[in-house]
């Protein structure tokens, strides 16, 4: 599989670079508005430039260059596994629309265990949900620009959906001096250091917690997640396709 690696200069773009490799995966060119070349292929800054027929893109960059990788994918007929984060509103609705005519397997986590703490959160949301309280954490290092997490907002919307009332996600408790209400579910973001990505749900009950967690040790989780994805949606017919259906793919 020939791949357009869109932000192949970032931190994740470059795992996916060695992860590739190591899967017999070719990235045949780049797309980074740093475009410098720091592997074996070519780079370029924009998507008029490029020569290299790809299979399909992977996208690690920002939400800036969203636009214009759904506008290239389309044109070109090429599924996308978009990893980008922070793409909502408009954006989310341009997704969608490009979705009619390609496969977009979007996931604002591509870790497998992510999809897995998912699962159980829900597990635990239907049965602790009304009567516990739900507060979700997340953890990264101080390079990250967008507060909470998707991946935290994944996790609040997993356990949202089994609970028999509408949730209210709570971001800041600073400006309202008022006692927790028992609808909400709390986000909390910290930021420092070298933090890959921490992520817990805790169900906070009368004299016990319980708490689902799960730590990424290094960026190549994502970046193989990425491939894995990439394998999983070069035949798919348009549409947007996600981790869940990743994971039930492989446990058949
Ligand atoms: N889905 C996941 O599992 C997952 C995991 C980790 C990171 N991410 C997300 O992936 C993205 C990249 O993360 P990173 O840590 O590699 O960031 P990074 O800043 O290290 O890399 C981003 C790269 O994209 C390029 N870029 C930025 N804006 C651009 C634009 N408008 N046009 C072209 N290139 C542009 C930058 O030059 C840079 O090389 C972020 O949104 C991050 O949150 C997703």
């Amino acid at each position: 599989m020939n791949i357009l690696l869109s932000g192949c200069n970032g931190r994740m773009g470059q795992a996916v670079v060695r992860q590739a490799a190591e899967a017999g995966m070719k990235i045949i060119a780049g797309y980074d508005m740093n475009a410098v070349k720091l592997n074996d292929f070519p780079v370029y800054d924009n998507f008029e430039a490029i020569a290299e027929a790809a299979d399909l893109v992977i996208d690690f960059s920002h939400i800036s260059a969203t636009p214009q990788v759904l506008e290239y994918c389309r044109a070109k007929k090429l599924p996308l596994v978009l990893c980008t984060t922070g793409i909502k509103d408009e954006l989310e609705a341009k997704v969608v629309a490009t979705a009619a005519d390609i496969p977009i397997f979007k996931s604002f986590n591509m870790s497998l265990g992510i999809s897995l703490l998912q699962a159980l959160v829900r597990q635990a949301a239907k049965v602790l949900g009304g009567a516990y309280d739900i507060e979700v954490i997340e953890k990264h290092h101080n390079q990250k620009v967008d507060a909470p997490s998707g991946t935290a907002l994944m996790i609040a919307d997993a356990a949202a959906s089994c609970l028999d009332f509408q949730a209210e996600y709570t971001y800041d408790r600073t400006q309202e001096h008022k006692k927790r209400d028992r609808k909400e579910i709390g986000i909390h973001a910290v930021r420092g250091g070298t933090i890959v990505g921490e992520h817990e749900a805790m169900f906070i009950g009368p004299n016990e917690i319980i708490s689902i967690s799960h730590s990424a040790q290094s960026r190549e989780l994502f970046a193989n997640g990425a491939i894995k994805a990439a394998g999983f949606i070069l035949d798919k017919k348009p549409g947007i396709y996600n981790m869940d259906d990743l994971v039930s793919s492989l446990s058949r």
